[in-house]
């Protein structure tokens, strides 16, 4: 089954991807295009260029932070409470219909 993921940019443009199990919605991102997700790790949770904002009704359904996740996002000025990295995100039934709101990486980080 393929998991509906609709990334809405912070100019407002929206584009909704169906994701395999298992990948991460930074890696869909990445290979199709969708603006303002980056990666310089390549997903392996160092860098932060894959910061996205979860909407909220979603948050509860996502794995819970890890220490580097958490470490990382705490580098940023843009967090906010419905933060997270997106290569952390890996797909799944329960995030079908998922919606995360990117970050203009000219003031992230
Ligand atoms: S891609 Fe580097 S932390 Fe997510």
């Amino acid at each position: 089954m393929s998991v509906k993921v609709t990334y809405i940019a912070s100019n407002g443009a929206t584009r909704s991807l169906d994701l395999k199990e298992g990948v991460s919605v930074m890696e869909a991102a990445l290979d199709n295009g969708v603006p303002e997700i980056e990666s310089d790790c390549g997903g392996v949770c160092t860098c932060a260029a894959c910061h996205v904002y979860v909407d909220p009704e979603w948050l509860a359904l996502l794995p819970p932070m890890t220490k580097a996740e958490t470490g990382l996002l705490g580098l940023l000025e843009t967090r906010r409470p419905n933060s997270r990295l997106s290569c952390q995100i890996k797909a799944n039934a329960a995030l079908d219909g998922l919606i995360v709101r990117t970050v203009d990486p000219a003031i992230d980080g």
